[in-house]
């Protein structure tokens, strides 16, 4: 059965890594390896530009009945421009809720020909192998009340609320707990209990989770603050990241300085499957659009090929292929491949374009 892959190209660069991991994609479609079939679909600031609506309906019908999304990267100084009720209906957080996608999974790995030491960049520490799973369709990003809102005696006050309720922390643990079998068979879950109510409920839920099903993981509470600090310090002594969707968003930033480039990592966001066994799925880089580099052919698209990698592995269910395209991705940055963001000073830069070219070479190779 053909897969049905939804690409939404979004805002800055997210048209230029977006096209790189499409030609990646068929790259395998054409070796008959994966039956996938493509269409790139508006929305956001370049829907409204065109159409005056920031999710023109066919685009959210093609994004409700697709096999997987692959993403850009959204946000747009144009935005400014468009009304607050259109600019939710187009929006990220939107697409995410609808789909269930609560399970986002950032896999952050040292590249080896990143490793040598600089004096110029932050390069990638070696052994580092970890994966965040950031809870994505709750907490403060989510929770009501909201607003800017002016009190009786006329002080404005900007409101978020950080909720979880027991059956959310429960489902996004029980995924970090399988993930973890998959692997090195230890999970660290980070919160800040000492001081938010949601946090002592996270805590307390992961641990009984942990001790009904999954008493054979290894299990560890840290506090964000100190994770914080251990990922900069010693980053190989994490495998699985269990966390809420605000922590996981910044701590993952934090993972750019493990391997090198916020412009590297990859990152997935899943559902349970269904009874026959499919997950609704979101691929996309961690990078947003990045506007001070948008337009200039420069951005580096291995986090998007990264995300097509997971694309492969998740709904393909082509681990063979997800593999081979990792692989690629090595040897290209062994064979000297690099964009700016993780050349060092003197190396020759390649274009978006270019590392690709990198890529596809080494896949040609393999
Ligand atoms: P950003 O990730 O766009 O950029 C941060 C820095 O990293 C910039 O210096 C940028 O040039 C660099 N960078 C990012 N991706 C790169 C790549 N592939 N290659 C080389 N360098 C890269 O984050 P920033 O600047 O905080 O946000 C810019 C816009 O992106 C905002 O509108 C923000 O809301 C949006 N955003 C969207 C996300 C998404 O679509 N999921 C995630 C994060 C931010
Ligand atoms: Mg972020």
């Amino acid at each position: 059965m053909t897969l049905r892959i939804v690409v939404l190209p979004g805002d800055g660069i997210g048209p230029e890594v977006t096209d790189e991991a499409v030609r990646v994609l068929e790259w395998f479609v054409r070796r008959r390896a994966v039956p996938l079939a493509m269409e790139r679909r508006l929305f956001g600031a370049a829907a409204w530009a065109e159409q005056r609506t920031t999710m023109p309906d066919a685009t959210w019908d093609a994004i409700m009945a697709a096999d997987a999304l692959l993403f850009g990267a959204t946000g747009s100084l144009d935005q400014k421009h468009i009304p607050p009720e259109e600019r939710r209906k187009g929006s990220l957080l939107r697409m995410r809720k609808a789909l269930d996608v609560f399970a986002n999974l950032r896999p952050v790995k040292a590249q080896p020909a990143l490793a040598e030491a600089s004096p110029y960049k932050a390069r990638t520490i070696a052994g580092a192998d970890l994966v965040f799973v950031r809870e994505l369709t709750a907490g403060v990003y989510f929770g009501t009340p909201r607003g800017i809102q002016t009190l009786p005696d006329g002080t404005r006050w900007g409101l978020n609320t950080h909720a979880y309720t027991e059956a959310e922390i429960a489902r996004v643990a029980r995924f970090a707990f399988t993930l973890a079998r998959t692997r090195r068979n230890h999970v660290t879950s980070v919160d800040k209990a000492n001081v938010m109510e949601a946090g002592a409920l996270w805590r307390e839920v992961v641990t009984a989770v942990h001790a009904r099903e999954f008493a054979d993981v290894a299990l560890e509470h840290m506090l964000a603050d100190n994770c914080a600090l251990q990922l900069g310090r010693a980053p190989t002594r994490f495998d699985v990241i269990v966390t809420d969707n605000l922590f996981g968003d910044i701590l993952s930033d934090c993972a750019g300085a493990i391997n090198g480039s916020l412009g590297m990592l990859p990152s997935a966001a899943l559902s349970d499957p269904d009874p026959a066994g499919r997950r609704r799925a979101l691929y996309e880089p961690i990078h947003g659009s990045a506007p001070d580099i948008a337009g200039m052919g420069v951005a580096n698209p291995l986090g998007a090929i990264l995300s097509a990698a997971m694309l492969l592995r998740w709904t393909a269910k082509a681990p063979a292929e997800a593999d081979r395209l990792e692989a690629a991705v090595g040897s290209a940055l062994a064979s000297g491949a690099r964009t700016a963001d993780i050349a060092v000073h003197g190396e020759p830069v390649l274009t978006t374009r270019a590392m690709t070219d990198a890529v596809l070479a080494a896949l040609d190779a393999s």
